[in-house]
């Protein structure tokens, strides 16, 4: 089958021949319908994060089971959108009921399938999703109701299980409060996606050009403002002065996770959503941590538990009381998928979605 292949730090992923491993006990054979390329794709190529090659990319994707290892708890048929964090259920943060904490989690995954040369490939996030196809755990895949367009489910998987549980489950976001999400790509629209439809008022989009200035109106936001050093006081402006109730942050990065700080009121909350690098150090100083009142959250993979996010997601997209559509700006064939690297890395658009 073929997938989106990438050999090594900072080369550009290609199209590629892969052999992937026949369905084991508890496995299932997913056929990719639709996966979206995310910023976390870009960091397991450009350096961002240190992954092992060669790598199959992609890890936000929808698609039909067509194979079932015995004791696999989905069936033939099913329409399904991957999990990259399944949970085990069983450590101890499953078990206080933290799933996206899980133990299990993160691990550098052991290599699945292997090149026609007979190099094994290793997959991203345990999926390696832009492909026509994966073969992974069962409870890796999520069933979801069928008949949602493929496009829309496949970024359920990231970028709105991460957005929609960082605004309504970490930051717990209530109707009337002010929002600033700081970076529009498809987490960050997602977030204001989500901060709208949670009832925040105002909603204001933050990114480095004017460009994404229409894409975050269509989102939802009442207000966009350009990212350079007077970014916090523009917000402060739009919040009776005070700055905003939540900042999210979407972007993982130390200047950002700055300014977001500083563009929120007294008492009020940082959520960073965006994965950031090791070496890139946030100083805050210690007066303001404790004059300021702030709280600054991490938000990993939305503080969901994906088994009961993700359909009650899909469920509410098929209801038309979620709005998808204005995240997706290109859609594309595998082929195209290195261009679309190649326009996140500029910052250009929202997703970019690969049809298979
Ligand atoms: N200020 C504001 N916006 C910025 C800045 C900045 N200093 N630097 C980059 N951005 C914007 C880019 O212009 C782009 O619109 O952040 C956006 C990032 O979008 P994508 O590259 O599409 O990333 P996305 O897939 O949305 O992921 C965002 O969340 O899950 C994590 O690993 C992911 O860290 C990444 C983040
Ligand atoms: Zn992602």
């Amino acid at each position: 089958m073929k997938a989106l292949v990438v050999t090594g730090k900072g080369e550009v992923p290609s199209v590629a021949d892969v052999v992937l491993p026949p369905v084991g006990p508890g496995d299932v054979r997913v056929r990719v319908r639709a996966a979206g390329v995310c910023h976390s794709d870009l960091s397991m190529v450009n350096g961002t994060l240190a992954p092992s090659y060669p790598l199959v990319l992609g890890h936000e994707a929808a698609g039909m089971v067509t194979e079932v290892g015995a004791g696999a708890r989905v069936s033939v048929g099913d329409e399904v959108v991957l999990n990259w964090a399944p949970p085990c259920r069983e450590c101890w943060h499953c078990v206080q009921g933290e799933p996206w904490l899980c133990a299990d989690g993160g691990r550098p995954s052991a290599p699945r399938g292997h090149l026609v040369s007979g190099e094994a490939t290793h997959v991203t996030l345990g999926l390696g999703a832009l492909a026509e196809e994966v073969v992974v755990p069962s409870h890796a895949v999520v069933p979801v109701p069928a008949g949602l367009p493929a496009d829309v489910s496949a970024l359920l998987g990231c970028a709105v299980l991460t957005a929609a549980g960082a605004v309504n489950r970490t930051a717990e976001v209530r109707p009337g409060q002010s929002v600033v999400v700081i970076g529009l790509g498809g987490v960050g629209l997602a977030a204001l996606i989500a901060a709208r439809a949670a009832g925040a008022d105002p909603v204001i989009g933050v990114d480095l050009g004017k460009a994404k200035r229409d894409l975050a109106l269509a989102a939802g936001a009442t207000d966009f403002v350009v990212s350079d050093d007077t970014m916090p006081k523009a917000v402060r402006a739009l919040t009776g002065g005070r700055g905003a109730d939540h900042a999210i942050e979407c972007v993982g990065r130390s200047a950002t996770i700055s300014a977001a700080w500083r563009a929120t009121r007294r008492g009020g909350q940082v959520t960073v959503v965006g994965m950031g690098a090791r070496d890139d150090l946030v100083s805050l100083s210690a007066l303001d941590i404790f004059h300021s009142a702030r709280t600054l959250r991490s938000s990993v993979y939305g503080s969901s538990d994906p088994d009961r996010d993700l359909p009650a997601l899909a469920t509410a997209v098929a209801a038309g009381s979620l709005h998808l559509e204005p995240l997706i700006t290109d859609r594309i064939p595998l082929e195209a998928a290195p261009d679309a690297f190649a326009r996140m890395s500029r910052g250009e658009g929202a997703r970019s979605v690969v049809l298979f």
